[in-house]
């Protein structure tokens, strides 16, 4: 077992740019083969192998996955050497119930850990390489009963994990309307924010919001018809706002890319992954402005056309990686 002393739960252990980037060097891989079982995990890695590649696992290291997810990051650094530890950190249980369960095969070389990595104190312990592949997982945003998408009802939640005492359905409930048309804006990137904010205010003076295609409906509703049949669904960057607003996505992330630099041991490598430019921007100057990092991408690393034919969550990821001086 290990515990994250800072407001966390151990779970157990055992059992805006996008050009490609420079090439990385000496990296290992496929020392072991990846078990394959029965069970369709639904959550492809992104960027999987450049992650490998990146943080280069060396023998004998112990490595962070400061969002396990379903596992499959680190399982391929597991992969990558015999004597490679991880220690996986998720703040949703459900995920680390997952990833208990595949990465079962590994036994003690992974530790598992409930933590926010925004709250996670590693104590004296230095990692020889850390990876955040940032936001929601697949396996997430396709469960109803999360409410992250509008593909499906659901209740509002968007909570990741459900141990935050605000969720979507709070934010768009009880939320006044300049606060919430300001974090549509900002969160969103969202022009029509301030007409969505007032359809949402007065549309909860009638029927309070409880799920997600009451709200996916409602803004479709209140935006130029234009705007409805355009690119991307009108309640696209609603959701992705909430969202952020729920999970303090972006204060996390910032806490985050503050810390782990200290937990990295000389030489260690600090991989990110992010999903839209709110996130990459934070990533871009955190890592620039570092005293204790040197970017190794000088450019972020973007997913191959294959890997966005095979997986189109990939299709806005960027990777970016830094190394401890
Ligand atoms: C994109 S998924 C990671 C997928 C994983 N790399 C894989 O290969 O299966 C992100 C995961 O990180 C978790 N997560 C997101 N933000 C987090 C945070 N601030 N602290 C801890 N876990 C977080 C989510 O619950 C989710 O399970």
């Amino acid at each position: 077992m290990e515990s994250d002393p800072v407001g966390s739960d151990p779970v157990g252990s055992d059992p805006a740019e996008s050009d490609p980037d420079e090439s990385m060097s000496g990296s290992r891989s496929g020392a072991e083969v990846l078990p394959a079982g029965p069970i369709d995990w639904g959550h492809l890695s992104v960027l999987r192998d450049e992650c490998v590649a990146g943080l280069q696992p060396r023998s004998g290291g112990c490595y962070l996955d400061a969002t396990l997810g379903a596992g499959g990051h680190t399982a391929a650094l597991l992969a990558a050497d015999p004597e490679v530890r991880v220690v996986g950190l998720d703040c949703d249980d459900r995920a680390l119930a997952i990833a208990q369960e595949r990465l079962a095969p590994w036994g003690a070389r992974v530790t598992f850990v409930r933590s926010n990595f925004a709250q996670f104190n590693p104590g004296d312990q230095q990692f020889d390489g850390i990876l955040a592949d940032l936001g929601v997982s697949s396996m997430q945003f396709d469960q109803p009963d999360r409410g992250f998408s509008f593909r499906h009802d659901g209740p509002l939640d968007m909570r990741m994990d459900d141990r935050l005492t605000e969720s979507a359905a709070d934010v768009v409930n009880h939320w006044q309307e300049v606060p919430l048309a300001n974090a549509i804006y900002t969160y969103g990137e969202e022009r029509l924010s301030r007409r969505i904010a007032r359809a949402i205010v007065e549309q909860r003076q009638t029927q309070p919001f409880q799920t997600t295609l009451e709200l996916a409906n409602a803004i479709a509703r209140c935006v130029p018809g234009k705007y409805r049949h355009g690119r991307i669904h009108p309640a696209t960057r609603t959701f992705q706002a909430l969202r952020i607003v729920v999970n303090q996505e972006l204060a996390v992330l910032e806490t985050l890319l503050d810390r782990a630099p200290n937990w990295l041991a000389p030489q260690g490598r600090l991989a990110v992954i992010s999903f839209h430019s709110l996130e990459d921007r934070i990533v871009k100057h955190r890592l620039r402005e570092s005293t204790q990092l040197k970017v190794i991408t000088k450019k972020p690393i973007c997913p191959s056309d294959t890997e966005m034919g095979q997986n189109s969550r990939s299709r806005s990821a960027k990777l970016r990686i830094a190394e401890k001086i």
